[in-house]
Protein backbone atom coordinates (compact mmCIF):
# COMPACT_ATOMS: atom_id res chain seq x y z
CA UNK A 1 0.00 0.00 0.00
CA UNK A 2 0.92 3.53 -0.74
CA UNK A 3 -0.12 6.49 0.89
CA UNK A 4 0.37 10.61 0.24
CA UNK A 5 0.19 12.73 2.84
CA UNK A 6 -0.77 16.23 2.65
CA UNK A 7 0.67 18.95 5.24
CA UNK A 8 1.34 22.93 4.77
CA UNK A 9 0.50 24.25 8.03
CA UNK A 10 1.76 24.26 11.51
CA UNK A 11 -0.62 22.06 13.11
CA UNK A 12 -0.36 19.45 10.21
CA UNK A 13 3.05 18.99 11.13
CA UNK A 14 2.30 18.02 14.55
CA UNK A 15 -0.96 15.99 13.07
CA UNK A 16 1.43 13.79 11.21
CA UNK A 17 4.02 13.28 13.03
CA UNK A 18 2.61 10.54 14.92
CA UNK A 19 0.21 8.71 11.52
CA UNK A 20 3.54 8.68 9.76
CA UNK A 21 5.24 7.11 12.08
CA UNK A 22 2.70 4.92 12.57
CA UNK A 23 2.61 4.48 9.04
CA UNK A 24 6.47 3.20 8.86
CA UNK A 25 5.78 0.75 11.90
CA UNK A 26 3.29 -0.94 9.74
CA UNK A 27 5.78 -0.80 6.65
CA UNK A 28 3.12 1.70 4.39
CA UNK A 29 5.00 3.58 1.79
CA UNK A 30 4.26 7.04 2.69
CA UNK A 31 5.09 10.31 0.05
CA UNK A 32 5.28 13.53 2.72
CA UNK A 33 4.08 16.46 0.31
CA UNK A 34 3.91 19.84 2.01
CA UNK A 35 2.08 22.62 0.48
CA UNK A 36 4.53 25.59 1.67
CA UNK A 37 1.63 27.16 3.03
CA UNK A 38 3.94 27.93 6.14
CA UNK A 39 7.50 28.61 5.54
CA UNK A 40 9.14 30.24 8.13
CA UNK A 41 11.63 28.03 10.27
CA UNK A 42 9.52 28.66 13.21
CA UNK A 43 6.16 28.02 11.78
CA UNK A 44 7.83 24.99 9.67
CA UNK A 45 11.64 23.59 9.67
CA UNK A 46 11.38 23.50 13.63
CA UNK A 47 8.83 20.84 13.56
CA UNK A 48 10.44 18.15 11.64
CA UNK A 49 13.79 18.54 13.77
CA UNK A 50 11.73 18.11 16.62
CA UNK A 51 9.12 15.53 15.98
CA UNK A 52 11.09 13.69 13.75
CA UNK A 53 9.23 14.40 11.09
CA UNK A 54 11.54 13.42 7.84
CA UNK A 55 11.87 16.13 4.91
CA UNK A 56 9.37 16.30 2.33
CA UNK A 57 9.63 14.13 -0.63
CA UNK A 58 7.66 17.03 -2.41
CA UNK A 59 7.92 20.42 -1.81
CA UNK A 60 5.28 22.41 -3.67
CA UNK A 61 6.69 26.01 -2.23
CA UNK A 62 3.26 27.55 -2.64
CA UNK A 63 3.69 30.47 0.27
CA UNK A 64 1.41 32.70 0.72
CA UNK A 65 -1.81 34.47 -1.17
CA UNK A 66 -5.20 35.23 -1.28
CA UNK A 67 -7.02 32.20 -0.34
CA UNK A 68 -7.72 31.62 -4.22
CA UNK A 69 -4.87 32.25 -5.27
CA UNK A 70 -3.06 29.91 -2.66
CA UNK A 71 -5.83 27.13 -2.67
CA UNK A 72 -5.25 27.28 -6.78
CA UNK A 73 -1.43 26.94 -6.61
CA UNK A 74 -1.75 23.88 -4.06
CA UNK A 75 -4.41 22.00 -6.20
CA UNK A 76 -2.23 22.14 -9.38
CA UNK A 77 0.73 20.93 -7.49
CA UNK A 78 -0.80 18.10 -5.58
CA UNK A 79 -2.25 16.88 -9.00
CA UNK A 80 0.61 16.63 -10.12
CA UNK A 81 2.08 14.46 -7.34
CA UNK A 82 -0.57 12.79 -7.18
CA UNK A 83 -0.57 11.23 -10.84
CA UNK A 84 3.06 10.95 -10.79
CA UNK A 85 2.95 8.77 -7.44
CA UNK A 86 -0.64 7.25 -8.06
CA UNK A 87 -0.60 6.54 -4.29
CA UNK A 88 -3.54 3.96 -2.47
CA UNK A 89 -4.47 6.82 -0.39
CA UNK A 90 -4.09 10.52 -0.08
CA UNK A 91 -3.75 11.55 3.61
CA UNK A 92 -5.50 14.45 4.38
CA UNK A 93 -5.64 16.45 7.88
CA UNK A 94 -7.42 19.14 9.57
CA UNK A 95 -9.14 22.45 7.70
CA UNK A 96 -6.76 24.18 6.71
CA UNK A 97 -6.39 25.53 2.36
CA UNK A 98 -3.84 22.50 2.44
CA UNK A 99 -6.61 20.27 3.04
CA UNK A 100 -8.63 21.31 0.64
CA UNK A 101 -6.46 21.12 -2.32
CA UNK A 102 -5.35 18.07 -1.78
CA UNK A 103 -8.68 16.42 -0.94
CA UNK A 104 -9.86 17.92 -4.49
CA UNK A 105 -7.35 17.13 -6.18
CA UNK A 106 -7.46 13.30 -5.17
CA UNK A 107 -11.31 13.32 -5.67
CA UNK A 108 -11.33 14.94 -9.18
CA UNK A 109 -8.02 12.07 -9.89
CA UNK A 110 -10.63 8.98 -8.40
CA UNK A 111 -8.00 8.66 -5.80
CA UNK A 112 -9.34 7.69 -2.35
CA UNK A 113 -8.89 10.07 0.39
CA UNK A 114 -8.90 9.48 4.42
CA UNK A 115 -9.54 12.85 6.20
CA UNK A 116 -8.26 13.07 9.36
CA UNK A 117 -9.86 15.35 11.99
CA UNK A 118 -13.63 14.31 10.23
CA UNK A 119 -16.78 15.70 11.09
CA UNK A 120 -15.82 18.66 13.16
CA UNK A 121 -17.78 21.81 12.86
CA UNK A 122 -18.03 25.39 14.20
CA UNK A 123 -21.49 26.47 12.02
CA UNK A 124 -19.48 29.50 11.42
CA UNK A 125 -19.48 30.19 7.98
CA UNK A 126 -17.19 33.31 7.85
CA UNK A 127 -14.55 30.75 9.13
CA UNK A 128 -12.78 29.72 6.26
CA UNK A 129 -11.41 26.45 7.96
CA UNK A 130 -15.62 25.51 8.30
CA UNK A 131 -15.86 25.67 3.92
CA UNK A 132 -12.60 23.40 4.41
CA UNK A 133 -14.15 21.15 6.37
CA UNK A 134 -17.26 20.91 5.20
CA UNK A 135 -16.16 20.18 1.59
CA UNK A 136 -13.71 17.61 2.77
CA UNK A 137 -15.57 15.74 4.89
CA UNK A 138 -17.99 15.53 1.40
CA UNK A 139 -15.56 14.51 -0.73
CA UNK A 140 -13.43 12.02 1.64
CA UNK A 141 -14.13 7.90 1.78
CA UNK A 142 -12.76 7.12 4.75
CA UNK A 143 -13.89 9.51 7.53
CA UNK A 144 -11.36 9.40 11.12
CA UNK A 145 -13.52 11.13 13.71
CA UNK A 146 -11.59 11.92 17.09
CA UNK A 147 -14.56 12.27 19.15
CA UNK A 148 -18.33 10.10 18.75
CA UNK A 149 -20.07 13.59 18.31
CA UNK A 150 -17.73 14.32 15.06
CA UNK A 151 -19.46 11.07 13.79
CA UNK A 152 -22.60 11.73 15.08
CA UNK A 153 -22.32 14.70 12.92
CA UNK A 154 -21.78 13.04 10.19
CA UNK A 155 -24.40 11.16 10.03
CA UNK A 156 -26.67 14.13 10.37
CA UNK A 157 -25.37 15.71 7.11
CA UNK A 158 -26.14 11.72 5.30
CA UNK A 159 -22.01 10.38 5.59
CA UNK A 160 -22.59 7.51 7.17
CA UNK A 161 -20.05 5.14 5.29
CA UNK A 162 -16.33 4.98 6.24
CA UNK A 163 -16.58 7.02 9.52
CA UNK A 164 -14.34 5.60 11.83
CA UNK A 165 -14.09 6.85 15.55
CA UNK A 166 -10.24 6.97 16.05
CA UNK A 167 -9.30 9.52 19.05
CA UNK A 168 -6.84 12.29 18.28
CA UNK A 169 -3.48 12.19 16.68
CA UNK A 170 -2.46 15.55 18.92
CA UNK A 171 -3.32 13.71 21.94
CA UNK A 172 -1.00 10.79 20.28
CA UNK A 173 1.67 13.64 19.95
CA UNK A 174 0.92 15.18 23.43
CA UNK A 175 1.72 11.81 24.89
CA UNK A 176 4.90 10.60 22.50
CA UNK A 177 6.53 13.84 22.79
CA UNK A 178 5.99 14.74 26.62
CA UNK A 179 9.07 13.33 27.99
CA UNK A 180 11.00 14.80 25.72
CA UNK A 181 9.81 18.36 25.84
CA UNK A 182 10.37 17.90 29.90
CA UNK A 183 13.81 16.97 28.91
CA UNK A 184 14.73 19.30 26.06
CA UNK A 185 12.78 22.37 26.59
CA UNK A 186 14.30 25.30 28.67
CA UNK A 187 11.56 27.98 27.89
CA UNK A 188 10.34 28.03 31.30
CA UNK A 189 13.91 29.61 33.00
CA UNK A 190 14.93 31.24 29.36
CA UNK A 191 12.01 33.56 30.11
CA UNK A 192 11.93 33.78 34.24
CA UNK A 193 8.55 31.91 34.30
CA UNK A 194 7.37 30.44 37.51
CA UNK A 195 4.99 27.62 37.16
CA UNK A 196 0.96 28.14 37.39
CA UNK A 197 2.34 31.47 38.05
CA UNK A 198 1.56 33.11 34.43
CA UNK A 199 -1.18 32.74 31.47
CA UNK A 200 -0.46 31.57 28.22
CA UNK A 201 -2.11 33.55 25.14
CA UNK A 202 -2.18 32.51 21.45
CA UNK A 203 -4.18 34.47 18.67
CA UNK A 204 -4.13 33.92 15.46
CA UNK A 205 -8.09 33.62 13.37
CA UNK A 206 -8.66 36.41 10.91
CA UNK A 207 -12.03 37.09 12.64
CA UNK A 208 -9.59 37.67 16.37
CA UNK A 209 -6.64 39.55 14.52
CA UNK A 210 -8.12 41.19 11.65
CA UNK A 211 -10.45 43.28 13.50
CA UNK A 212 -8.71 46.25 15.95
CA UNK A 213 -11.68 46.52 18.10
CA UNK A 214 -11.81 42.91 19.31
CA UNK A 215 -7.69 42.22 19.19
CA UNK A 216 -8.20 45.73 20.91
CA UNK A 217 -10.76 44.34 24.19
CA UNK A 218 -8.85 41.31 23.85
CA UNK A 219 -5.43 42.75 24.88
CA UNK A 220 -7.15 45.38 27.03
CA UNK A 221 -8.38 42.77 29.50
CA UNK A 222 -5.28 40.86 28.69
CA UNK A 223 -3.26 43.69 30.28
CA UNK A 224 -5.52 44.22 33.29
CA UNK A 225 -5.05 40.46 34.32
CA UNK A 226 -2.25 41.31 36.98
CA UNK A 227 -0.21 38.89 36.59
CA UNK A 228 2.44 38.03 33.30
CA UNK A 229 1.04 37.15 29.81
CA UNK A 230 2.94 35.00 27.95
CA UNK A 231 2.27 35.50 24.15
CA UNK A 232 4.10 33.94 21.33
CA UNK A 233 2.88 35.32 18.20
CA UNK A 234 1.30 33.65 15.07
CA UNK A 235 2.88 36.05 11.73
CA UNK A 236 -0.66 37.13 11.12
CA UNK A 237 -0.75 38.68 14.74
CA UNK A 238 2.38 40.16 14.23
CA UNK A 239 1.69 41.59 11.29
CA UNK A 240 -1.79 43.06 12.28
CA UNK A 241 -0.22 44.14 15.57
CA UNK A 242 2.06 46.73 13.67
CA UNK A 243 -0.45 47.63 10.84
CA UNK A 244 -2.83 48.61 13.70
CA UNK A 245 -0.19 50.45 15.27
CA UNK A 246 -1.20 48.61 18.80
CA UNK A 247 1.19 48.28 21.40
CA UNK A 248 0.71 45.90 24.86
CA UNK A 249 0.44 46.72 28.20
CA UNK A 250 3.77 45.91 30.10
CA UNK A 251 2.83 42.52 31.55
CA UNK A 252 2.26 41.15 28.31
CA UNK A 253 5.13 39.53 26.75
CA UNK A 254 5.39 39.14 22.88
CA UNK A 255 7.47 36.58 22.10
CA UNK A 256 8.31 34.78 18.23
CA UNK A 257 6.34 30.92 17.71
CA UNK A 258 7.63 28.64 19.99
CA UNK A 259 8.76 25.43 18.58
CA UNK A 260 6.19 22.33 19.68
CA UNK A 261 8.22 20.93 22.85
CA UNK A 262 8.44 24.72 24.04
CA UNK A 263 4.85 25.28 23.42
CA UNK A 264 3.56 22.09 25.40
CA UNK A 265 6.17 23.59 28.39
CA UNK A 266 4.51 26.54 28.17
CA UNK A 267 1.01 24.56 28.09
CA UNK A 268 1.27 22.04 30.79
CA UNK A 269 2.95 24.84 33.41
CA UNK A 270 0.30 27.79 32.67
CA UNK A 271 -1.81 28.60 35.12
CA UNK A 272 -4.56 29.32 32.64
CA UNK A 273 -4.52 29.31 28.55
CA UNK A 274 -6.40 31.95 26.63
CA UNK A 275 -6.85 31.08 22.84
CA UNK A 276 -8.34 31.44 19.62
CA UNK A 277 -6.70 27.78 18.69
CA UNK A 278 -8.42 24.96 17.68
CA UNK A 279 -5.25 22.63 18.54
CA UNK A 280 -4.68 25.14 21.61
CA UNK A 281 -7.78 24.58 23.41
CA UNK A 282 -7.35 20.80 22.98
CA UNK A 283 -4.34 20.25 24.66
CA UNK A 284 -5.01 22.67 27.76
CA UNK A 285 -7.42 19.95 27.97
CA UNK A 286 -4.51 17.06 27.93
CA UNK A 287 -2.42 18.94 29.87
CA UNK A 288 -4.91 19.73 32.78
CA UNK A 289 -4.95 23.64 32.80
CA UNK A 290 -8.21 25.45 32.20
CA UNK A 291 -8.64 27.29 28.89
CA UNK A 292 -10.48 30.44 27.85
CA UNK A 293 -11.84 30.28 24.16
CA UNK A 294 -11.99 33.92 22.69
CA UNK A 295 -13.94 33.15 19.78
CA UNK A 296 -17.93 33.32 19.47
CA UNK A 297 -17.94 29.61 19.27
CA UNK A 298 -16.30 25.98 19.82
CA UNK A 299 -15.53 23.10 17.44
CA UNK A 300 -14.08 21.35 20.50
CA UNK A 301 -17.14 21.41 22.49
CA UNK A 302 -16.55 18.59 25.15
CA UNK A 303 -13.84 20.53 26.68
CA UNK A 304 -16.99 22.63 27.15
CA UNK A 305 -19.56 20.38 28.83
CA UNK A 306 -16.68 19.14 31.13
CA UNK A 307 -16.14 22.67 32.43
CA UNK A 308 -13.13 23.15 31.40
CA UNK A 309 -13.00 25.23 28.81
CA UNK A 310 -15.28 28.64 28.58
CA UNK A 311 -15.85 30.35 25.24
CA UNK A 312 -16.37 34.35 25.95
CA UNK A 313 -15.65 35.48 22.29
CA UNK A 314 -13.91 38.73 23.11
CA UNK A 315 -15.48 40.10 25.79
CA UNK A 316 -13.63 42.28 28.20
CA UNK A 317 -15.64 41.71 31.50
CA UNK A 318 -16.71 37.81 30.50
CA UNK A 319 -12.27 37.45 30.41
CA UNK A 320 -11.89 39.06 33.34
CA UNK A 321 -13.88 37.56 34.93
CA UNK A 322 -12.93 33.77 34.02
CA UNK A 323 -9.15 34.76 34.74
CA UNK A 324 -10.04 35.41 38.29
CA UNK A 325 -12.75 32.86 38.73
CA UNK A 326 -11.83 29.14 39.37
CA UNK A 327 -14.70 27.96 36.67
CA UNK A 328 -13.54 23.94 36.62
CA UNK A 329 -14.18 21.17 38.38
CA UNK A 330 -11.68 18.04 39.37
CA UNK A 331 -12.93 15.33 37.26
CA UNK A 332 -11.39 15.34 33.68
CA UNK A 333 -12.70 12.78 31.85
CA UNK A 334 -10.98 11.47 29.03
CA UNK A 335 -12.21 12.55 25.83
CA UNK A 336 -10.00 12.11 22.85
CA UNK A 337 -9.06 8.73 22.69
CA UNK A 338 -6.15 6.07 24.31
CA UNK A 339 -3.47 7.77 22.38
CA UNK A 340 -3.40 5.37 19.81
CA UNK A 341 -5.35 7.27 17.35
CA UNK A 342 -2.60 6.95 14.61
CA UNK A 343 -2.44 3.55 14.69
CA UNK A 344 -6.15 2.90 14.48
CA UNK A 345 -6.10 5.13 11.61
CA UNK A 346 -3.37 2.81 10.06
CA UNK A 347 -5.20 -0.11 10.80
CA UNK A 348 -8.27 0.97 9.53
CA UNK A 349 -6.91 2.20 5.63
CA UNK A 350 -4.68 -1.33 5.62
CA UNK A 351 -7.42 -3.52 6.75
CA UNK A 352 -9.91 -1.22 3.62
CA UNK A 353 -6.55 -1.94 1.44
CA UNK A 354 -6.97 -5.34 2.02
CA UNK A 355 -10.70 -6.13 1.68
CA UNK A 356 -10.36 -4.19 -1.89
CA UNK A 357 -7.43 -6.16 -2.82
CA UNK A 358 -9.62 -9.62 -2.55
CA UNK A 359 -12.89 -7.95 -4.30
C1 LIG B 1 -3.76 28.84 8.57
C2 LIG B 1 -5.07 28.11 8.42
C3 LIG B 1 -5.75 27.98 9.77
C4 LIG B 1 -4.83 27.39 10.82
C5 LIG B 1 -3.51 28.15 10.86
C6 LIG B 1 -2.56 27.41 11.76
C7 LIG B 1 -6.27 28.39 6.29
C8 LIG B 1 -7.36 29.11 5.60
N1 LIG B 1 -5.97 28.82 7.53
O1 LIG B 1 -4.05 30.17 8.98
O2 LIG B 1 -6.88 27.14 9.66
O3 LIG B 1 -5.46 27.47 12.07
O4 LIG B 1 -2.94 28.19 9.53
O5 LIG B 1 -1.51 28.21 12.19
O6 LIG B 1 -5.70 27.48 5.74
N2 LIG B 1 2.82 33.99 7.30
C9 LIG B 1 4.16 34.21 7.49
N3 LIG B 1 4.97 33.10 7.57
C10 LIG B 1 4.52 31.83 7.46
C11 LIG B 1 3.15 31.63 7.25
C12 LIG B 1 2.31 32.71 7.17
O7 LIG B 1 4.62 35.34 7.59
O8 LIG B 1 5.33 30.88 7.56
C13 LIG B 1 1.92 35.17 7.26
C14 LIG B 1 1.63 35.69 5.86
O9 LIG B 1 1.53 37.08 5.92
C15 LIG B 1 0.28 35.09 5.56
C16 LIG B 1 -0.39 35.06 6.92
O10 LIG B 1 0.66 34.79 7.84
O11 LIG B 1 -0.45 35.84 4.63
C17 LIG B 1 -1.46 34.01 7.06
O12 LIG B 1 -0.98 32.72 6.70
P1 LIG B 1 -1.99 31.62 6.10
O13 LIG B 1 -1.31 30.31 6.00
O14 LIG B 1 -2.65 32.13 4.88
O15 LIG B 1 -3.13 31.55 7.18
P2 LIG B 1 -3.02 31.34 8.75
O16 LIG B 1 -3.61 32.53 9.40
O17 LIG B 1 -1.65 30.93 9.12
N1 LIG C 1 2.00 25.72 18.57
C1 LIG C 1 3.39 25.74 18.64
N2 LIG C 1 4.02 26.96 18.82
C2 LIG C 1 3.33 28.13 18.94
C3 LIG C 1 1.91 28.09 18.87
C4 LIG C 1 1.28 26.86 18.66
O1 LIG C 1 4.04 24.70 18.55
O2 LIG C 1 3.98 29.18 19.08
C5 LIG C 1 1.33 24.43 18.36
C6 LIG C 1 0.31 24.08 19.42
O3 LIG C 1 0.93 23.47 20.54
C7 LIG C 1 -0.60 23.14 18.66
C8 LIG C 1 -0.60 23.71 17.26
O4 LIG C 1 0.58 24.51 17.17
O5 LIG C 1 -0.06 21.84 18.63
C9 LIG C 1 -1.81 24.56 17.03
O6 LIG C 1 -1.67 25.25 15.83
P1 LIG C 1 -2.40 26.63 15.52
O7 LIG C 1 -2.87 27.26 16.77
O8 LIG C 1 -1.48 27.38 14.66
O9 LIG C 1 -3.62 26.16 14.58
P2 LIG C 1 -5.07 25.54 14.86
O10 LIG C 1 -4.92 24.37 15.77
O11 LIG C 1 -5.94 26.61 15.41
O12 LIG C 1 -5.53 25.17 13.49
Amino acid sequence: MKVLTAIGARPQFIKAAPVSAALAAAGVSEVLVHSGQHYDHGMSQIFFDELGLRAPDVHLGVGSGSHAEQTAKMLVGFERVIVRERPDWVIVHGDTNSTLAAALAAAKLQTKIAHNEAGLRSFNRAMPEEHNRVLTDHCSDMLMCPTQSAAEQLRREGIERGVHVVGDVMYDACLRFGALAEQRSRVLAQLGLAAKKYLLVTLHRPYTVDSPERLGRILGALGRAGEPVILPQHPRLALRLREQGKSVAGNIKLIDPVGYLDMQQLEKHARMILTDSGGVQKESYFHGVPCVTLRPETEWTETVAAGWNKVVDADEQAITQCVHERFWPDARPQLFGAGDAAQRIVAVLTSAQRSSATS
